[in-house]
């Protein structure tokens, strides 16, 4: 269950130092995302969800739109908790908030995820996310392998 002291609301551009900080510790071995990189995602309108504990950002998560309506298609960018507030239902509000979007617009919802990466893949496969295919060496430097995932369009 979610701690009652955490918030979901919208991530500014104050926040990505703080973002860029919790992909280094999230991402070690794959080359994590800078500030720019977040500053660049908000700028161009993606639309990005915070978690804070009072001014702790707890986690971030990112959807961005690739195609309009009427054959609109989203994509999770990222999303990620930090170790000290993960398993409290936090990623799920994350997701929940990012795919609720994704459903104003009709939008089919595309992600990649490491292979390996076990509580993200369920996650995904408990909110309507299907496999569709396997990229090997995806990702840099590591050279894990990625499945990518597909959420069929829903409405609102
Ligand atoms: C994936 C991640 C965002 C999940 O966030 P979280 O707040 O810990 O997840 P929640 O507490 O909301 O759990 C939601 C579901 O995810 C799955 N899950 C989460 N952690 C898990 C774990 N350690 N093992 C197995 N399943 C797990 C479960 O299905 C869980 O549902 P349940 O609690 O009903 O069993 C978090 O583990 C994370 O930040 N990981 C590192 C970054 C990352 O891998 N991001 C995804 C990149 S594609």
């Amino acid at each position: 269950m979610t701690s009652p002291t955490i918030t979901v609301g919208p991530l500014y551009r104050q926040d990505a130092e703080a973002c860029a900080q919790l992909e280094k510790l999230l991402f070690p071995g794959d080359d994590p995302w800078s500030a720019r990189m977040f500053r660049d995602e908000l700028a161009v309108g993606h639309f990005y969800l915070a978690a804070r504990d009072g001014t702790r950002l707890a986690g971030y998560g990112g959807l961005a739109l690739i195609a309009g309506p009427p054959h609109a298609e989203t994509e999770i960018h990222t999303i990620g908790v930090h170790p000290d507030y993960q398993r409290q239902g936090i990623g799920r509000r994350l997701l929940a908030g990012l795919l609720a979007r994704a459903d104003e617009l009709s939008a089919v919802v595309f992600l990649e995820v490491r292979t390996d990466n076990e509580p993200a893949l369920a996650l995904y496969e408990d909110t309507g996310f299907e496999r569709l295919g396997l990229r090997r060496n995806y990702y840099r430097p590591s050279g894990a392998d990625a499945f990518t995932m597909r959420r069929p369009a829903r409405q609102p």
